[in-house]
């Protein structure tokens, strides 16, 4: 099968957050099926045009429709990928070029991105690429659906297309004079992307793609409901019938504790309790924490960020370190009064805390491995990946049972047995503070019972091979419409 992919990030290349992970794996997981041909199409941010790693040939130049106006675009090659995928880049210096540092966040973001989607399907049509499907990713190229069957009919006519959600927050809202000046659709198509006499490219794409996915089955269910929709659960109501959940998977070859570089010492299902001590000394030094192997290392790596959960840790903090000894370590970076709360915290219980309010890969990976327990009590999560990362390396994690957390962490009972974690049912902070309290009861006076759910944890297949072969089986089912 043919497959084009296009996402605004995908690592090693370029990556804010979940989305670049899983635009790293899922395309390998599908190259590695025999009989596919995969392409990515990336914008080439200035990050990538200055990285010498990465080795491109020019393919074509061409013009981009945008409104009444003709954008200039470059097709590049990378030369020097092995997995099999073939991953392009649409070079604009006006666009991706000469910006500021951060992939998102400029005041033409809208217009950057409905250029990059027409791109995608002029450079697919130049390289001469016909896919039997097209994934496309979040707001940035929910455009692709809609170009796609407003105006590429007659190159893509068999070509069908699928649209995944991986957050649902944002939404590509224009105002309406958008849809003219910017996307150049014709008429008809106004009423599809009109929400609230504004333009909802998000919105558009559920409309118009033949399959919406997002990234967990039960994140797919919450998404008809109010509180998790951000105003879009009545249109995915609507599409309910086209509407699937396939729950992400993890590079399990980077997140590997066998192997992982990043890691003072190795481990796996069967040597871990030896190679998790060594880490997390190695850890409580390297963080500044007491070198204490038998007091429990709680450990989150986080974006500082509002829906994360971390209202609910911020008000019961203090009551679970006078209460319980154990050490907290944070790292991550975000809103400045989460950095400020996790920096005073540090302070009033500085043998208990510490906060690393910075962004660092190989620590995040020596705190994996390091740590006892992994906290997530997101407020929504659509997938999430690091309770997967975390339980890979034997952390057990405690979550909010909402979205991903739900699908990939069922709970264990008080003895550790019949599942992978501790989990909360309602948002809120004491259901949070009991279900952690479990967690720690049972490293504290039944550690064999902890060990024996760590072990499970590492024994779980979270690789990419099963969702890919979801993504397969949703593939074939549009191509045989
Ligand atoms: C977004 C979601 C996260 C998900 C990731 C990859 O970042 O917030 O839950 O894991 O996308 O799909």
């Amino acid at each position: 099968m043919k497959i084009a992919i296009c996402a605004s990030e995908g690592a090693p290349y370029v990556k804010s957050g979940g989305l670049g992970d899983v635009m790293e794996a899922l395309p390998a997981a599908l190259a590695r099926i025999p009989g596919n041909e995969v392409v990515l199409i990336l914008p080439y941010y200035n990050k990538i045009k200055t990285n010498e790693a990465f080795k491109v040939e020019r393919v074509a130049e061409f013009r981009v429709g945008l409104g009444w106006r003709q954008q200039y675009a470059g097709l590049l090659k990378l030369t020097n990928r092995t997995d099999g995928v073939q991953v392009y880049f649409i070079d604009s210096e006006y666009y991706f070029g000469a910006r500021t540092g951060a992939i998102y966040g400029d005041m033409d973001d809208g217009e950057r991105f409905a250029y990059f989607s027409r791109a995608c399907l002029d450079a697919l049509a130049i390289v001469e690429f016909i896919p039997d499907v097209i994934q496309c990713n979040d707001w940035q190229t929910a455009p692709v659906p809609i170009y796609l069957k407003s105006m590429y009919q007659h190159i893509f006519g068999k070509t069908r297309c699928m649209y995944t959600i991986h957050n649902i927050e944002y939404q590509g809202w224009a105002n309406s004079s958008f849809f003219d000046d910017v996307l150049g659709l014709p008429w008809e198509y106004r009423g599809v992307l009109d929400m609230n006499n504004s333009v909802n490219v998000m919105k558009g794409a559920i409309e118009t793609a033949d399959l919406v996915t997002t990234v967990s089955e039960t994140y797919a269910r919450e998404l008809m409901y109010p509180y998790y929709a951000h105003g879009l659960d009545g249109i995915l109501a609507n599409a309910a019938w086209k509407l699937t959940g396939i729950t992400n998977g993890i590079d399990t070859n980077t997140f590997n504790p066998e192997t992982d570089p990043a890691l003072p010492a190795h481990y796996n299902a069967e040597t871990f309790v030896e190679g998790k001590a060594a880490c997390k000394a190695a850890l409580q030094e390297e963080v500044g924490l007491p070198v204490k192997p038998d007091v429990p290392l709680m450990v989150m790596v986080t974006r500082l960020a509002g829906h994360k959960g971390l209202d609910l840790l911020c008000y019961i903090a203090r009551r679970l370190l006078w209460e319980e000894d154990a050490q907290l370590l944070i790292l991550g970076t975000g809103e400045p009064q989460y950095e400020t709360f996790f920096r005073e915290l540090q302070e009033q219980f500085p043998d208990q805390v510490a906060a690393k309010i910075t962004f660092n890969l190989k620590l995040a990976a020596r705190i994996y491995a390091g740590g006892d327990v992994y906290l997530m009590p997101s407020k929504s999560e659509p997938c999430g990946l690091s309770q997967m990362n975390a339980m890979r390396y034997g952390t057990v994690p405690v979550v909010h049972a909402t979205g991903g957390l739900k699908d990939t962490v069922p709970p264990a009972d008080q003895d550790g047995k019949g599942g992978l974690g501790f989990t909360f049912q309602s948002y809120n902070a004491d259901d949070f503070l009991a279900s952690l309290k479990r967690c720690l009861y049972l490293y504290n006076h039944n550690r064999e019972g902890f060990r024996d759910l760590q072990k499970r944890e590492m024994e779980q297949d979270f690789s990419w091979d099963v969702p890919a072969g979801r993504y397969m089986e949703l593939f074939q089912h549009m191509c045989s419409w």
